[in-house]
């Protein structure tokens, strides 16, 4: 089962894609995760996305397009974090999935707007890793420090007041019609979990959910 983590920014999507990677075997794939790793080593993707990325617009879905064809031929279960953004992006993925048979569940993180600004004020992030903290609801045992590698932790440039406002637009502008996308009455694929909750609340949840309770057999939600 590929999952499809489907809400706005700092809505908990890559907390929760790290905690089943490791509980579960899934292979987190962060579209955010690899623009960054692309600006960093200086791509000709990465060069184009920085200065959209700066402002908390969306890259254009052809590059996001392109960039995910093979990210999807591996073998395994993937947890698509922040792909697909857009109509284009959603009908590009179902052809695609349908090339390769296989199939995905979105799962909408449902969480009350007014909470995203001080969650993403308050992140600090692992670089290399992309793990991240939370200065409010979960520190690291160190201030400023990764737990597991005791390396330095840093703020995504992304993370500022004025370009959360953005990106919280953006996303009710061109990611939230995704909602009706998935949950079309003659193919629904949407299943929603209370992002409200707390972490480990949120994680209970998600797993309820891939034990099957909220899957039927081939795969849509029951
Ligand atoms: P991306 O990196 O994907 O950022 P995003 O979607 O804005 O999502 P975030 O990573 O900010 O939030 P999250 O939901 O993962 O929250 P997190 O778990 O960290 O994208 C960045 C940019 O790349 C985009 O703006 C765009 O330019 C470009 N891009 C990426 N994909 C694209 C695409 N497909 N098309 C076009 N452009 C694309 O949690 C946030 C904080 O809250 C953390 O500190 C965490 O500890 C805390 N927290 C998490 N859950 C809880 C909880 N339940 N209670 C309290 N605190 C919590």
């Amino acid at each position: 089962m590929n999952l499809i983590f489907l809400g706005p920014p700092g809505a908990g999507k890559g907390t929760q894609a790290k905690v089943l990677e490791e509980r579960f075997g899934y292979r987190q794939v962060s579209t955010g995760d690899i623009l960054r790793a692309n600006r960093r080593d200086k791509t000709p993707v990465g060069l184009e996305a920085q200065s959209y990325m700066d402002r908390g617009a969306l890259v254009p879905d052809d590059v996001i397009i392109r960039m995910m064809e093979p990210v999807l031929d591996a073998a395994g279960n993937v947890i698509l974090d922040g792909f697909p953004r857009t109509v284009a992006q959603a009908q590009a993925l179902d052809d695609l999935l349908r090339r390769k048979t296989k199939f995905a569940v979105a799962v909408l993180f449902d969480v009350d707007p007014d909470v995203l600004t001080e969650r993403l004020t308050a992140r600090w992030t692992h670089e290399a890793s992309g793990r991240t903290y939370n200065t409010i609801h979960k520190p690291p045992k160190v201030p400023g420090v990764d737990d597991v590698t005791g390396e330095p932790l840093m703020q995504r440039p992304d993370d500022k007041e004025e370009t959360i406002r953005t990106r919280l637009a953006v996303y009710d502008d061109q990611t939230a019609p995704l909602i009706a996308y998935y949950d079309d009455p003659s193919d629904p694929r949407l299943v929603r979990v209370d992002a409200l909750a707390p972490i480990e609340s949120v994680t209970e949840q998600l797993v309820r959910l891939i034990k099957s309770d909220g899957f039927s057999r081939n795969g849509a939600p029951a």
